[in-house]
């Protein structure tokens, strides 16, 4: 990649941070540097609209106020109040850096070194909790911030990105301004929600248009790939895997601890469920088991698979 310039860069700096301090939202998590709520905020808006997530995050904290609540709590229960936010895998896997955390004495570490070598706990997270909680000058991506780093310093993104991963958080490394990397990363991602969105970025209303390598083209290159996002071939959602694991999850939240019969899950899931739909469903459920978010009840081993009990964990 060329260099950037120096000037470039501050001209950058300078007109994002003035259009995060005009049009930030106030957001429940833009008001703690508690790293337990930057976690649970920051996994749950990595699936969901930040509208939705905000309800969801009050009601957390009443159930699991700290770590050390989530972290003893049944997880039948966390998957329960996780309803509704999709990949429940992220809940499982979320109560198990919590209980990493109480493991170390209830104090997160801050450093995202550290901070990765919890379960559960990727690159981009740890930069979010070490930037968000720990106010540390450190760069991190996520979709909407690789977005708009591509297009204000490399250029059109669509139909695909030009840069690798690797490139843009390189380029997140040096443009970052020092002593400022709190409101620099909360920028960079509202700047991607509310202004340069993937489909229809506001390029008229921008203020870095002149400072931006993907402005005019990104217009055209937008309008000519929407005829093609949809391939025919695509499977629909309802017929994919993790439809039905999501459904499975649906119905096993409404079970008591003894579980339901595979035989009554089926026709649930699938009318004119049949004998023949057991193995298909049996590796669904073995899948879910295997990311702990779902058990066999053992207790009612039967030679007779569709009466199998399947129950939270
Ligand atoms: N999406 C991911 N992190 C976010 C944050 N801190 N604020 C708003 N949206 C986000």
């Amino acid at each position: 990649m060329d260099d950037i310039s120096p000037a470039k860069i501050d001209a950058v700096r300078a007109g994002l941070l003035a259009w995060w301090h005009a049009n930030r939202r106030d957001l429940p998590w833009r008001h703690t540097r508690d790293p337990y709520r930057i976690m649970v905020s920051e996994i749950m808006l990595q699936q969901t609209q930040v509208d939705r997530v905000i309800t969801y995050y009050h009601r957390w904290f009443e159930v699991f106020p700290g770590v050390q609540d989530l972290a003893v709590a049944p997880t039948a229960e966390v998957i329960r109040l996780w309803a509704g936010l999709g990949y429940n895998r992220r809940a499982v896997n979320m109560q198990r850096t919590a209980q990493a955390v109480v493991e170390r004495g209830g104090e997160y570490p801050a450093t995202i070194q550290e901070l990765l070598k919890l379960p559960g706990i990727g690159p981009y997270t740890a930069g979010a909790i070490a930037c968000f909680a720990f106010e540390q000058d450190v760069p991190f991506i996520d979709t909407n911030m690789r977005r708009v780093l591509h297009r204000l310093f490399i250029g059109v993104d669509v139909p695909t990105p030009v840069a690798t991963d690797k490139q843009i958080t390189a380029l997140a490394a040096e443009v970052l301004p020092p002593d400022n990397g709190w409101n620099w990363n909360q920028g960079l991602i509202e700047f991607g929600a509310l202004q340069c969105t993937a489909r229809k970025p506001l390029c008229i209303v921008c203020p870095l248009q002149s400072e931006c390598n993907a402005y005019p083209e990104i217009q055209t290159a937008i309008a000519g790939n929407t005829k093609v996002a949809r391939s025919p071939k695509q499977v629909p959602f309802e017929q994919t895997n993790r439809y039905f694991r999501g459904r499975i999850v649906d119905a096993l939240r409404l079970h008591e601890a003894g579980g339901i019969p595979l035989s009554d899950l089926g026709p649930l899931l699938r009318p004119g469920f049949g004998e023949s739909d057991v193995p298909w469903l049996l590796e669904i459920i073995q899948g879910l088991e295997r990311d702990g978010l779902a058990a066999i009840a053992e207790e009612e081993a039967s030679y007779d698979v569709s009466q199998t009990r399947v129950r939270l964990p």
